[in-house]
């Protein structure tokens, strides 16, 4: 990306602000969101990586021909698109582009200073703080998370010229207050685990002739979800290919992933993946530096799909924003910087694992519809992407009870189930999490689950939602959900104690953060047998899961997802806001992937 210096700023400043300031238009205003306080002014040499997100007018084409290639019933299953197909349905049209053209080169911001999408649907550019304040009519302010201690330069309203206004779909970072955690939660606090478990001899039966070893009620292996999972006798060929991401700094060590593989999957070791850095993020191979959510990630994703060929993705992101040091740095929003990557790559991984999320309400409404529009082109492009649900049961994402907040931001201050962003998008397959054997919910503050209040129900989970909701007694929880909402989790998985190394040490951790990544090995494997029978791989997975495949989830009845002071949703039979259809049996997915002609 091209540095645009402030110069530009002297240059222009003036020029602007008399001739438009009386032609703004306020484009969004959001409350701030609780946990912030406004710490000051950023130096006005602070630099935005500012992202202007152009209408898409046939997306709604877009979203048509995603539901059809990823409906087993209709005859263009499977036929999944090009990435330049894609990009021709998410073009936005000339007169926006020109439209915006104009307006930034209002500031003498030319051609060359901006970078733009594949689609032209976003444009890039590195301005000054001052001259973003001047193209938004807006202040930007320091604001620091009381919690965490982070700071972001952000602001609470923007707005944008009154020709311009309906060529923009949202700009950003301006409004976006979203911490993208990880869903982890540290089960047993990161210590040393016990030694590794044993191989028993028993075995425990849990119905329909599926033994799983004792261990695995206290301690998660891949062995484990193998054998729960009904996939021991698969035969791998390792085609296909599967991605995880990391964001936050999180490094995914090699040579603890070596130890796991030696420990949980010898035939593994030695095996590697590849690491691709977007927007110069690192993947540091210290020790000490090695990051639990990362290599959860990696070893238990990339230990079940062996030998799929893997990828790690590093983005740089959010540089801590130091307000009291007076070196400016750069202010981004690292998420959609990996969307933008994968989406400009050839040939994504066909499986991908995100457990980074944060509460909807703290993503700008505007924000998650394009981001999640951007999850609908990999789907239709044929990318499986799993995403945690969150590990704050019907609560925000915040595992401990005594600090979980369930507020509107609103600026109503009201009680509400706060769901989770990307899981609430209705083009992800958002994963829940269960516990011990036989499987229940697990039933303090964890699954996170529920209704989003940004997305309609579509139409694929459209039935058992209704059925889920047709039981609730009249009246239950009136007002704190969304009834028309997308429902999530999709689908769940073992997400407890699971045993990995981290710095050469062996710990038990445990979260959505688990599930997702698991689930998301054995959908690489899916591909594998699809591959081996010169079928595509899967693509978008819930039109399938929510049809053809929902007779091939163990269905999880018993536990619920606590939060808000309430016992949150229950786990019943049928797809619940808890653990979604259930978690996978393997072996019967692979009969259902593998039968039809396509
Ligand atoms: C631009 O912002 C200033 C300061 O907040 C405000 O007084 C003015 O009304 C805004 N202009 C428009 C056209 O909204
Ligand atoms: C697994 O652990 C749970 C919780 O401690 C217990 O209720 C259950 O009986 C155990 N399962 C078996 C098969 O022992
Ligand atoms: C694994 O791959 C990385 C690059 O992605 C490389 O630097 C490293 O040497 C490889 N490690 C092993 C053990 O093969
Ligand atoms: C890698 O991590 C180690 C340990 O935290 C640190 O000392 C080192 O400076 C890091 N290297 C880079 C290039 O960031
Ligand atoms: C919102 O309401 C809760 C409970 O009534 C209160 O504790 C909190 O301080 C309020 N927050 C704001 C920002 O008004
Ligand atoms: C969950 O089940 C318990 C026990 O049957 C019941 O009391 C409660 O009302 C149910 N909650 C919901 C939200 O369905
Ligand atoms: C496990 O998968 C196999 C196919 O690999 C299938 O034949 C069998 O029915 C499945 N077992 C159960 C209990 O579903």
């Amino acid at each position: 990306m091209r540095l645009f210096i402030s110069v530009v700023l002297a240059i222009t400043g003036s020029v602007l602000a008399k001739d438009a300031d009386c032609h703004f238009k306020l484009k969004e205003s959001v409350a701030l969101p609780r946990g912030w306080v406004k710490h000051g002014l950023p130096p006005a040499d602070h630099n935005i990586n500012l992202r202007i997100g152009l209408p898409q007018p046939n997306f709604k084409l877009l979203e048509q021909h995603l539901y059809e290639v990823s409906d087993p019933f209709h005859e263009r299953y499977g036929q999944h698109l090009s990435k330049e197909e894609v990009e021709a349905l998410v073009a936005p049209h000339q007169e926006s582009l020109d439209s915006v053209d104009k307006w930034l080169a209002s500031f003498g911001i030319g051609e060359g200073d901006a970078q733009r999408s594949p689609a032209k649907d976003w444009v890039k550019l590195r301005v000054p703080v001052a001259l973003a304040e001047k193209m938004l009519n807006t202040t930007y302010y320091v604001w620091k998370h009381l919690e965490s201690g982070d700071y972001l330069v952000r602001t609470t309203s923007y707005s944008l010229p009154v020709d311009v206004h309906a060529h923009v779909d949202v700009v950003q970072p301006t409004t976006m207050f979203g911490r993208f955690k990880g869903s982890k939660s540290t089960v047993v606090s990161i210590g040393d685990a016990p030694d590794a478990p044993k191989i028993s001899t028993s075995t425990i039966d849990i119905g329909n002739g599926i033994m799983v070893d004792p261990s695995c009620n206290t301690t998660i292996t891949v062995t484990c979800l193998e054998q729960l999972y009904n996939a021991t006798s698969f035969q791998r060929q390792g085609k296909g290919t599967i991605g995880i991401t990391g964001y936050l700094e999180q490094n995914a060590n090699i040579q603890d992933l070596e130890t796991f593989f030696a420990e949980q999957r010898p035939d593994a070791v030695g095996s590697n993946f590849t690491f691709i850095s977007v927007a110069g993020g690192i993947n540091n191979q210290s020790l000490a530096a090695a990051g639990d959510e990362a290599n959860l990630d990696v070893q238990f994703a990339f230990g079940i799909s062996h030998p799929v060929p893997a990828t790690f993705y590093s983005t740089a992101g959010r540089p801590p924003f130091i307000p009291d040091v007076n070196t400016p740095t750069d202010t981004n929003e690292p998420y959609s910087d990996w969307l933008d990557f994968v989406l400009s790559h050839p040939n994504p991984p066909s499986a991908i694992s995100t457990s980074y999320g944060d509460d909807e309400q703290t993503v700008p409404e505007s924000f998650a519809k394009k981001a999640c529009q951007g999850f609908a082109q990999l789907g239709a492009r044929g990318v499986s992407l799993m995403f945690s649900s969150g590990d704050g049961g019907v609560g925000d994402n915040d595992p401990n009870p005594a600090t979980q907040t369930c507020f509107t931001n609103d600026g109503r201050n009201v009680t509400r189930f706060i769901p989770g962003f990307p899981a609430s998008c209705p083009f992800v397959t958002a994963v829940g999490g269960t516990t011990n054997v036989p499987e229940v919910a697990v039933s303090r503050f964890f699954s996170g689950g529920g209704f989003s209040d940004y997305f309609e129900r579509p139409a694929y989970q459209d039935k058992v939602v209704q059925n889920y909701l047709n039981a609730l007694p009249k009246g239950t929880y009136e007002g704190l959900f969304n009834p028309n909402g997308r429902a999530f989790p999709d689908v769940s998985a073992q997400s407890d104690r699971y045993r990995i190394w981290v710095g050469g040490r062996a710990i038990l951790i445990g979260g959505t953060s688990a599930s997702s990544p698991a689930f998301t090995g054995f959908v690489a494997l899916l591909n594998d047998a699809r591959l081996q029978k010169g079928l595509p791989p899967l693509g978008f997975l819930n039109p399938l899961f929510y049809s053809q495949a929902a007779g091939a989830f163990n269905d999880i009845t018993v536990g619920h997802n606590s939060g808000c002071g309430t016992t949150g949703f229950n786990a019943t039979k049928g797809w619940d806001p808890v653990t979604g259809l259930g978690t996978p049996n393997f072996g019967k997915l692979v009969a259902v992937v593998t039968a039809g002609k396509h």
